[in-house]
């Protein structure tokens, strides 16, 4: 029996794979249908101490169509933060006006923290270059959408694999279902050390290449990334990796991929991928970025317990 009641969503290695397939399941069921009493008379903090479009406004869509209200700020230069008030008095007190905080930050380990100072429930969307786990319950959701299964597919990873939080916790709970996986990168912007052993411990077969093009007739799945310039502290470094991988329309159908083969992105993107990709039935990550809103409805309603499935 699941119950995430109070739950925090901080890290995916948290939720096991009957939790994961309940969300999936609870969003599926959601999707479409209109709930404006369900979440009445809660409020919604959403603090965020790094630029974002998606996360940021599909939680608090989905606040809003659960019937539920959001405080929230974009801007922590126009909070008392910088007057030195600490994160942790600043989560104290906005736990007094909120039931539910949602946290992205530049450091890792912020939103554990948060979790660790106050009782409601604090969900990570997204902290520094570890974690990303509401994409990752989206992007799982997308994939089997598209390929009407999680299990045992092939899956490339394509872009920054080194800072990419998105690619982390995706590989991570990929690995319940089991994936093959096949990492693409520019030498220096590979899969960290530690996240390839815990791959590897739980049995995952996993390979490491310099070109897309080599595997791609392989991949039933391709997760692409944008190359994050502001994760780079020497921007020298940075231009020398940008541009690595171009992604088209004329690319992909000269190469002899899968039918049915996906491309997602947990966007935004800059020059990795063309725009003559959106057109073909290969591109999927707009409908992705359009599924946080089930899947984060699924999410508020399931750890405010307010629906079971
Ligand atoms: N995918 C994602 O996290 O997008 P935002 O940075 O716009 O929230």
């Amino acid at each position: 029996m699941v119950n995430l009641k109070n739950k925090d969503i901080i890290s995916i290695r948290d939720f096991t794979i009957e939790e994961i397939l309940y969300i999936l399941n609870m969003a599926a069921d959601m999707e479409g249908h209109s709930y404006p009493e369900l979440l009445k008379g809660k409020v919604l903090a959403t603090l965020f101490f790094e630029p974002s479009t998606r996360t940021r406004m599909s939680f608090e869509s989905a606040m809003k169509l659960l019937g539920g209200e959001v405080i929230s700020f974009a801007e922590p230069g126009a909070t008392s933060l910088v007057k030195g008030e600490s994160l942790k008095d600043a989560i104290k007190i906005i736990e007094g006006y909120s039931d539910i905080i949602v946290l992205r930050h530049f450091l890792e380990g912020a939103p554990r923290l948060a979790a660790d100072t106050i009782s409601i429930p604090v969900i990570n969307a997204g902290d520094g270059t570890n974690q990303h786990p509401t994409q990752t319950f989206l992007d799982l959701y997308t994939i089997l959408r598209a390929k009407g299964s999680l299990e045992g597919l092939s899956v490339g990873f394509l872009g920054d694999l080194k800072y990419g939080r998105t690619v982390h916790s995706l590989a991570y709970a990929l690995a319940h279902f089991p994936c093959q996986m096949f990492f693409v990168s520019h030498p220096s912007l590979r899969m960290p050390v530690d996240q390839l052993e815990e791959l590897k411990e739980r049995g995952v077969k996993y390979s490491e290449h310099d070109s897309f093009e080599e595997i791609s007739h392989r991949l039933d799945v391709l997760y692409c990334t944008r190359i994050q310039q502001e994760r780079f502290a020497d921007p020298v470094e940075y231009e020398k990796v940008k541009g690595t991988y171009r992604l088209s329309k004329g690319l992909i159908e000269g190469l002899k991929v899968k039918p049915d083969f996906k491309i997602l992105h947990p966007l935004p993107r800059v020059d990795e991928m063309d725009e003559s990709l959106d057109e073909t039935p290969y591109a999927v990550y707009f409908q992705q970025a359009k599924s946080g809103i089930p899947v984060r409805k699924a999410l508020l309603a399931a750890v405010l317990g307010a629906k079971e499935l």
